[in-house]
């Protein structure tokens, strides 16, 4: 038996599963490996290095992959959707920004264009702009993201845009999740924590054993790490990781980190390449709870819609 809905009909694939575009994280063969198990992988395009995309769509090989980029960042730096495009894309996935210098030019292609939202007003020009699918992103995620928690705000999307497929995003992890997301009105899950630690993830390994101890209760947003390692980001967007010693010295103190930068950024720079977690904060969701030890995505995957499968299934005895 498989999952079949709107999303898995839209990208032609066997599971309602795509892989988040983890900057650092979700390179070619984690995307692979993801599409190979039957769901879509997304490969991070992230800040826009040309040189580490190009090294991940190779790696990614043959198996269709789509590829994600931070819209805002992209911005100072458009060439790159074209550098992405060269390799035919299963999907584009752009998150955190507006769509109008990138949509036309994906629609063109005849690409579909996935976007990612976390307020109804990006939601409905996300559908306005010609987005094939939304996903809706609720606060509980990992890595960048907002307010709106994914409970409430995944249906109101799915009413919001009409026909078009959407997505959940943000503290779903395994099976119980992806249930409890096709009950909400969503069509699928997109999911970014639960891979992170997965044997196929570019995260330094101190980071995917700071993950798979982890616990949600300890994760926080905030924009130290941002600020640590000089990228721009937006206020509207904080990040969500795991506490450590880092944020909680800086986190009421941000005024304090800014004069201290010219040691504390490469303090931090140098922690991150040497995988240092108590000062490179893990990034990480709520859903770290939910991380186990020594998986493959392909494993992750399987896991995910057997459960949801199950959970289903059962929850049809509570019919009376
Ligand atoms: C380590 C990490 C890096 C991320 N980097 C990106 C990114 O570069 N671009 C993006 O659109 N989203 C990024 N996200 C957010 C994901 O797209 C997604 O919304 C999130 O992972 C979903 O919540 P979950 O972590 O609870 O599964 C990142 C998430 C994590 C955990």
């Amino acid at each position: 038996m498989t999952i079949a809905t709107a999303l898995t009909k839209k990208l032609k694939i066997e599971h309602p599963v795509l892989l988040a575009p983890m900057a650092g994280v979700a390179g070619g063969a984690l995307a692979a490996a993801v599409s190979n198990a039957g769901g879509l992988g997304i490969v991070g395009g992230g800040y826009g290095e040309r040189e580490s995309l190009e090294r991940e769509l190779i790696a990614a090989g043959n198996t269709p992959v789509g590829v994600g980029f931070i819209t805002w960042s992209l911005r100072k730096n458009p060439d790159l959707l074209h550098v992405a495009m060269a390799h035919a894309p299963k999907a584009m996935f752009l998150s955190f920004g507006e769509l109008t210098d990138f949509a036309p030019v994906i629609k063109q292609a005849g690409i579909p264009l996935i976007a990612q939202v976390q307020t109804l007003a990006q939601a409905r020009r996300a559908a306005d702009e010609g987005a094939d699918i939304i996903v809706a992103q609720g606060a509980e995620a990992g890595g960048h993201g907002s307010t709106r928690s994914t409970m409430p705000f995944v249906p109101a999307v799915a009413d919001a845009v009409g026909d078009i497929p959407v997505v959940a995003a943000g503290g779903i992890a395994d099976g119980r999740g992806l249930a409890a997301a096709l009950m909400l009105g969503a069509s699928g899950v997109l999911c970014g924590t639960a891979f992170f630690a997965s044997r196929e993830s570019l995260a330094h390994a101190n980071m995917k054993r700071g993950a798979i101890e982890g616990e949600g209760d300890n994760t926080q947003r905030s924009s130290v790490i941002d600020v640590a390692r000089g990228i721009d980001w937006p206020s509207q967007w904080t990040i969500r990781t795991l506490r450590n010693e880092f944020t909680d010295r800086w986190g009421g103190d941000m005024a304090g980190l800014q004069r201290n930068i010219a040691e504390e950024r490469p303090r931090y720079m140098a922690a991150r390449d040497a995988g240092d977690t108590s000062v490179s904060a893990v990034i990480v969701g709520e859903a770290v709870d939910l991380v186990r030890a020594d998986e493959s995505a392909a494993e992750i995957v399987a896991r995910i819609v057997a459960q949801a499968e199950a959970v289903m299934r059962s929850a049809q005895d509570l019919l009376t």
